[in-house]
């Protein structure tokens, strides 16, 4: 019964079981044996071990009989290659070679496990590749490690060489409004140190109303000319910046705001307006010089340019024309009969009709305006718009009978202006004839000698508007 048990469990405990008798002939060859040696057992059972296992080596039968010798068991190394078949050159097995014994305590036989071990083998094998190969990778991961963190190194010199050369101030705030980088020259313009601005709320050093950080909000950058930044000691200074937002993966990060100190700047664009403010003012003198020069010397016309520009700028206005034209029709205005200056008292005072040679003499004084005022360097078309104010849109007005557009529209203002103003007022030859009469005339003639445009602003202004020359 207890050899039955013994057989089963050897049959079917997963190792090579051959138990052999004292004279080391085969007495049990299991199933594992028959699958690997591809030997049945019928065909060893009874034979000498050594027969059976021709290629196996001295060792293995020396230490079988030294086991059947001495009772004591013994192990073959765990890589012992054991030949099962002529074709295993590859298997790895772990063999046990135990001594059996009677009730008498002889030495019976043995019994010899074999157990494979390549698959274990080859196991640890790969675990010992996987470790070796880990620690490669580790070595190598430490290396890519060091040659980025370098890298990184070298990029944040560059960048720091960048930012401390350039004459912008640079400032970098997190979405809390929270400073993450200062470079020197913003430490220099708004005179806090790095360290302290750092970490510091943005708004240290920007005005309540400062739109820096606004991009935060719109993703635009903006560009300012017109705000101060505040300096660590409280003083403030006009400043340049351009302020954009740092986007990553679709987000806005970050806020960087670039400055530059314009107080020079301002301070030139100061002396320059105030340079150019004097400069016209020295203008406007020469301008009214002129003007009264000429009405001295022609008392009933006296304030006849002045009240000619209030309605020529009225109509302009209403026309909604550009502050250049604006400009234009007022100097020109004033001006316009600059050339009676040349004319004889005795033909601008006349009382009664002038003759055809004194009418002559007079229209001569458009083009003596112009010959007079061409001389100086007006930014706008003063001296054009003085010999064009007698033209007619017909062609009927002199000296040049322009036509039309070719008349241009401040002189044809000027026209409409001069009409209604010299048939509202006095003349030496004549009472004044009223404004609603030199209304009636313009209209009679509007698109013939005046242009309709102007005609029509003018009528409104005196009869919808309460216009009134003063
Ligand atoms: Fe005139």
């Amino acid at each position: 019964m207890k050899s039955d048990i013994t057989e089963i469990i050897l049959e079917n405990c997963g190792l090579g079981a051959i138990k052999i008798d004292s004279q080391a002939r085969i007495e049990l060859w299991n199933r594992w044996m028959e699958l690997r040696t591809g030997k049945s057992g019928e065909s060893v059972l009874g034979c000498p071990l050594k027969e059976v296992f021709t290629d196996a080596d001295n060792s293995f039968f020396d230490t079988v009989q030294y086991v059947l010798s001495t009772g004591l068991p013994r192990v073959l190394s765990p890589v012992f290659h054991f030949f099962l078949n002529p074709y295993d050159s590859q298997s790895k097995q772990l063999v046990k070679i135990l001594p059996l014994f009677d009730q008498s305590a002889d030495i019976t036989g043995t019994l010899i496990l074999i157990e494979d071990m390549t698959a274990h083998l080859e196991y640890e094998s790969e675990i010992e590749t996987k470790a070796r190969e880990f620690k490669e990778f580790g070595k190598k991961a430490k290396k890519d490690e060091e040659e980025a963190l370098d890298w990184l190194k070298q990029q944040i010199q560059f960048n720091n060489a960048i930012t401390e050369c350039l004459e912008e101030g640079i400032i970098i705030y997190n979405r809390a409004g929270i400073v993450t980088f200062v470079n020197p020259t913003a430490d220099k313009l708004l005179q806090w140190s790095r360290m302290e601005l750092v970490g510091s709320n943005i708004n240290v050093f920007l005005s309540g109303e400062s739109r820096v950080k606004d991009v935060l909000n719109t993703g635009e950058s903006i560009h300012s000319d017109n705000e101060l930044f505040r300096r660590k000691d409280g003083s403030s200074f006009p400043v340049s910046y351009i302020s954009s937002p740092i986007i990553l993966e679709g987000k806005i990060k970050w806020g960087i705001v670039t400055f530059q100190d314009i107080t020079e700047r301002k301070r030139i664009e100061k002396e320059i307006n105030e340079n150019l403010e004097r400069l016209k003012k020295v203008l406007d003198d020469t301008v009214k010089a002129l003007s009264f020069a000429g009405e001295m010397r022609d008392p009933y016309t006296a304030g006849h340019q002045r009240r000619v520009t209030q309605l020529a700028l009225e109509i302009a206005k209403e026309m909604s024309l550009g502050d250049n034209i604006k400009e234009a029709i007022r100097i020109s205005g004033i001006l316009h009969d600059i050339g009676k200056i040349t004319i004889p008292a005795e033909i601008l005072s006349k009382p009664g009709r002038l003759t055809e040679y004194e009418r002559i003499i007079l229209q001569g004084h458009s083009q003596v305006g112009y010959e007079m005022i061409k001389a100086i360097d007006f930014p706008l078309p003063v001296a054009d718009i003085i010999i064009q104010h007698h033209e007619r849109l017909d062609g009927s007005g002199y000296p040049n009978g322009l036509k039309g557009d070719e008349i241009r529209l401040e002189a044809r203002i000027l026209a409409v202006s001069d009409v209604v103003e010299a048939m509202s007022s006095h003349r030496p030859y004549r009472p004044a004839l009223g404004v609603e009469k030199a209304l009636e005339e313009i209209e009679r003639n509007a698109g013939t000698l005046y242009d309709e445009e102007v005609v029509k602003t003018c009528v409104r202004l005196f009869r919808e508007k309460g216009f009134t020359l003063e």
